[in-house]
């Protein structure tokens, strides 16, 4: 029950830093990204400590990878001005949030995290049984929850994590939004509402609560949240107190699915950079060119008169992503019918590839120029996600009693 999911528009996204992003990155994530960035209160920062999680073992890398891939967001789009990009771990409040919420988080949940096992089945001559790897979802949930966030646009894979998140804020609002005078302090919420207010919420917490009136509740919100008497603080230990739970302090994310764009590599197998197949978002365009007419296309296609298929051809899936419509009939035509042969259907697309670097490398081109820039976006970021971060950290430490006065 996320009963405060519409409170904030605030989207928050993370990626591990892996170096250069390719065009499967692109379609798959930053476009999204860019999208949003117009629509919510946008953060997004480079997972550092979570790439540690996998590879201790490669420190040396992760200054090029985190510098490289933020020139890849903004090369991407991504504008400095619309969302926040930060680093993790120059923001450590997010370590002390993953400590607190360690304390209230069964091993169990942990251990049923689908990416745990599989992850260590999958990186076997790496050894995963750590601790820190066994956090990361965790960690995850940290990150998530530090920033209040309503919305977690994620691949497939990750929804997990935002589950875990879910569940995990709803642990700690339990343990620690109810202090040991809660009732107390909703009952005076309650008063300062006045007599008409307090009546009709009554009501409708008894309507939600005994019959399960899902209307009643949603009314009941929207009741508490108009209200003019009582502190933002009041109001989160009402909306908590009318589900028969404590304050909410850490408001419970949702998973945005974004829908899996499969960017096909040059190989036809899906673009990955462990399969040496992928274009990169900054790639050398005579390499670009020269991939593509070498790509594999549709085997029946042997000589120029034998027709082929598209369904059987990872050139038509580049087709689907990057053509117009006139263009891709024009490829299901000639294919079907041997009218051209496979160079010349890679010709618009390697055109509309070209074209689309070209856009990328000139919104990385400042920032290639001149890394004080760079560095100076992520400054920014930084502080703003710090304060955010702190705000955060002054309602938690108050939760959970490390507040010394
Ligand atoms: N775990 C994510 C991945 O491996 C990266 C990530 C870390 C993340 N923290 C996040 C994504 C918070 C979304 C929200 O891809
Ligand atoms: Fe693939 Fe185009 Fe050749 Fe058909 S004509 S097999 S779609 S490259």
């Amino acid at each position: 029950m996320t009963e405060n999911k519409n409170e904030n528009n605030r989207v928050l996204s993370g990626m591990r830093p892996t170096g250069r992003l390719h065009l499967g990155h692109y379609h798959g994530v930053l476009k999204n990204w860019v999208r949003m960035q117009s629509d919510y209160e946008c953060f997004f920062f480079v997972a550092d400590w979570h790439a540690l999680t996998t590879h201790y073992d490669a420190p040396h890398t992760m200054n090029e990878h985190v510098w490289d891939m933020v020139v890849d967001w903004l090369a991407a789009g991504v504008d400095p001005e619309k969302a926040t990009m930060f680093i993790q771990s120059r923001v450590p409040e997010h370590a002390e949030l993953h400590l607190l919420l360690s304390m209230v988080t069964p091993l169990g949940w942990l251990e049923r995290v689908p990416s745990f096992k599989d992850q260590q089945q999958k990186l076997k001559d790496k050894d995963l049984t750590t601790y820190g790897f066994l956090g990361y979802p965790l960690l995850q949930s940290a990150d998530i929850l530090m920033y209040r966030a309503g919305h977690v646009p994620v691949g497939e894979d990750q929804v997990p994590h935002v589950e875990l998140t879910r569940e995990v804020a709803r642990r700690f609002n339990y343990f620690f939004g109810r202090g040991p005078d809660f009732e107390e302090q909703v009952a005076g919420a309650i008063t300062q509402m006045g007599k008409k207010a307090a009546k009709s919420f009554k009501r409708l917490k008894q309507a939600f609560n005994e019959q399960g009136c899902r209307e009643a509740h949603a009314e009941a919100c929207e009741l508490v949240i108009r209200q003019q008497n009582i502190n933002q603080q009041q109001k989160d230990q009402l909306l908590g107190y009318l589900e028969g739970r404590g304050r909410a302090i850490l408001p419970e994310p949702a998973a945005l699915l974004t829908e899996a764009a499969k960017t096909p590599g040059l190989d036809g197998q899906k673009m990955s950079k462990s399969y040496g197949n992928t274009i990169a978002l900054r790639d050398d365009p005579k390499r670009v060119g020269q991939a593509i007419r070498v790509m594999p296309t549709d085997p029946a296609r042997v000589r120029l008169t034998d027709p082929g298929n598209p369904e059987k051809c990872p050139v038509w899936q580049l087709h689907k992503v990057y053509s117009d419509k006139d263009t891709r009939h024009w490829v299901q035509n000639g294919c079907k019918t041997a009218e051209f042969g496979c160079l010349e259907c890679k010709k618009p697309l390697i055109d509309k590839i070209l074209q689309e670097q070209e856009e990328i490398a000139e919104r990385a081109k400042p920032y290639e120029d001149n890394p004080a820039m760079l560095r100076e976006v992520i400054e920014q970021g930084n502080e703003r996600a710090g304060t955010v971060a702190r705000e955060t950290m002054e309602i938690v430490r108050d939760a959970v009693g490390t507040i010394y006065r």
